[in-house]
């Protein structure tokens, strides 16, 4: 057997509702999987230092096997030293009754930060998944904010939003939520995103059906499943008087797992990435595309035939981007 080194990740706003349920999963493997040993380096603010040093006990005293070491600290340039995964999860949370724009000016300062200690001090290949919001838009200006990281090393998280869409139709249909594939989300993790259910299939007996027909209601897909998607978010935050913890860190695993391991064959999966101008969406966003990936590389899904009622979907939310793109520009003036 061949060792292998451990890679190092980071996790900011470790001592919070979601670095707390994303920081074992890591340590247990679902993120690199169960031969890649890692090292943690957990970030978080002042505040929170005795409550990361408690995190630390707590993952010292759960024995992971696979955990080479933990580094807990609330210097950025220790946090980022020569890191190869920077999970982005700090930042202020909405609370109940808040917009996401509400928080835009508290998290593009810290995003416009952070990118520069990342720039200077984590690995030269370093893959960044932004999870905090705005994902989009904080993605947006850690990318410009860190000219010399390649655009196609960073993302931002619309994983949990396709996971929600598969929930979704497993449910309706009744089927295994490993049955149902090829789901997309289009454009911005909020409440304008377009989960699109268009190419999606359902596995049944060897055969692979569309989701379209086996639902059979137009009505229901067009409308009703596309806001519970949609507001699946703030129904959380309804429901928890917090916003989802569990499993954005399972998708934020699924997303980095996908991107540095593989998509299985003919599968797609939602990731917020630089755009190109495929599928007419304006280049320069960080927009949500379905994509597979390959060799830690991930490729937009080309040639899908998008109806009007999908282009309409897709223009609105890439005009939220723009205008977010703009709101948060002038926040950091
Ligand atoms: P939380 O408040 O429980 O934790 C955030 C942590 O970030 C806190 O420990 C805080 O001290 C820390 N923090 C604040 N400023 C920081 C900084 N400058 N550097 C490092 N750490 C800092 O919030 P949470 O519930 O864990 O959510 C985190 C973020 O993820 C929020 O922005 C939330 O809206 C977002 N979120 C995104 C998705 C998604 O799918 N993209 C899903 C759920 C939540
Ligand atoms: C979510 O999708 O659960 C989070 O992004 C919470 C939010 O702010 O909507």
């Amino acid at each position: 057997m061949v060792a292998t080194d451990p890679l190092r990740v980071l996790v900011t706003g470790a001592a919070g509702q979601i670095g707390y349920a994303l920081v074992p999963m890591i340590a247990r493997g679902a993120m690199l999987g169960p031969d890649q040993p890692v090292i943690l380096h957990m970030l978080d603010i002042e505040p929170a230092a005795e409550s990361l040093k408690g995190v630390k006990m707590e993952l010292v005293d759960a024995a992971f096997p696979l955990l080479k070491g933990v580094v807990a600290t609330t210097d950025v340039v220790e946090a980022c030293k020569d890191v190869n995964i920077a999970v982005m999860v700090g930042g202020f949370p909405r609370k109940e009754g808040m917009e996401r724009k509400d928080v835009m000016s508290k998290n593009v300062s810290i995003y416009k930060a952070q990118a520069s200690a990342l720039e200077k001090h984590a690995a030269a290949d370093c893959k960044v998944l932004v999870v905090a919001n705005p994902a989009n838009t904080n993605a947006l200006i850690l990318k410009e904010f860190a000219p010399s990281i390649p655009d196609k090393n960073i993302t931002c998280l619309t994983r949990l939003d396709h996971n929600r869409a598969l929930g979704q139709i497993s449910e309706r249909l009744n089927v295994q939520v490993s049955d149902v594939k090829n789901v997309i989300i289009w454009g911005n993790h909020s409440s304008t995103q377009y989960p699109d259910v268009n190419h999606a299939t359902v596995t049944a007996n060897g055969a692979q059906k569309p989701v379209r027909e086996l639902i059979g209601d137009d009505n229901w897909l067009n409308n009703e499943f596309i806001a519970t998607v949609q507001q699946r978010g703030a129904a959380i935050i309804k429901a928890r008087k917090l916003s989802s913890a569990l499993s954005a860190a399972s998708s934020a695993c699924d997303h980095i797992h996908d991107w540095v391991v593989g998509t299985p064959k003919d599968t797609w999966v939602s990731m917020g990435v630089y755009s190109d101008g495929s599928y007419g969406v304006q280049a320069g966003l960080i927009y949500s595309f379905p994509v597979t990936c390959e060799k830690g590389d991930w490729t937009i899904v080309q040639n899908l035939k998008i109806d009007e009622f999908s282009r309409d979907k897709m223009d609105k939310t890439a005009q939220e981007l723009v205008e977010e793109k703009a709101l948060a520009k002038s926040c950091l003036d």
